[in-house]
């Protein structure tokens, strides 16, 4: 069963976001940010996707301590015991279907500068939108989206942070703040700084080129041999840029070959 615990009200001021290249609308931000907190419940993006329906505000944030059924890309599921930062926001920026693709490499960005401002906590981006430590996962970002024609109608930002994991809570191949710095941190407190953070990258939206190049700046593969792996092939190459649709490029012996999505790994 789940249960509400508290939600908390942040007023803020309304900001209309001009775009500066591009867009073909104004992207217009809430007015107000109100998180809604639970100590149990399936998805953060299920229950936030179910807000978004019934016309939650832009910037909602649904945050539960456990997610029995946490999800994560490729229909994958994400492990979320008591320890970790689970949220998913509501947002609905006015941008055509094909700016999409900018939000995850938008909120892998913020998501970096929260790790490193928050926690003190150096990361790198892995494509499509995890943020690395050393190779091993310390976040993982969800996005999901309702269209109407050419038109985001709202997306569904689901971020899970490991913060206070230990190393048997987390999977192979993955870290958490804890095991980084060797110490734990409030998640409630955290959270509220994570947001602070986010809101003000959410701006960045404006300038899809700075979006891509500050991911690239920080990304953990940048020119690096890599192996993408796609639902029936393997592709391994140089990884030598990432597009603002989101694809990225690989430099193979047959030439550049651009990949919309996949698995990537390092080819060691
Ligand atoms: C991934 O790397 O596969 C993405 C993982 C995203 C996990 C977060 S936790 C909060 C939100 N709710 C979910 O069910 N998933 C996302």
């Amino acid at each position: 069963m789940t249960s509400e615990r508290l939600i908390i009200q942040i007023l803020q001021v309304s900001r209309i976001l001009t775009p500066k290249t591009g867009l073909p609308t104004p992207i217009t931000r809430g007015c107000g940010l109100k998180i809604i907190s639970y100590e149990r419940i399936s998805s953060t993006n299920t229950k936030a996707k179910t807000l978004a329906e019934k016309q939650a505000a832009d910037w909602t944030v649904v945050t539960s301590e456990v997610q029995t059924q946490g999800r994560g890309r490729s229909g994958r599921s994400w492990k979320s015991p008591k320890g970790g930062l689970w949220f998913s926001l509501i947002i609905r920026p006015r941008i055509h279907v094909d700016r999409i693709s900018l939000l995850q490499f938008l909120f892998a960005n913020a998501l970096r500068k929260g790790i490193e401002e928050v926690y003190g906590v150096q990361s790198e981006v892995k494509w499509p939108n995890d943020l690395v430590v050393e190779w091993k996962k310390l976040a993982g970002i969800l996005i999901e989206t309702k269209l109407s024609g050419p038109e985001l109608v709202y997306a569904i930002v689901g971020i899970g942070l490991n913060v206070n994991l230990t190393a048997e809570q987390l999977p192979t191949g993955a870290t958490s703040i804890f095991l980084v710095k060797k110490k734990r941190f409030s998640l409630e407190k955290t959270l509220g700084s994570m947001l602070t953070v986010l809101e003000r990258h959410y701006e960045t939206l404006r300038d899809e080129s700075a979006v891509v190049d500050e991911w690239w700046k920080h990304c953990a593969h940048r020119m690096k041999p890599v192996i993408i792996e796609t639902g029936n092939s393997r592709i391994p190459g140089k990884c030598v840029g990432v597009n603002p649709d989101g694809s990225i490029i690989i430099q193979t012996e047959q030439g550049n070959v651009t990949v919309p999505d996949g698995t990537l790994r390092l080819d060691a």
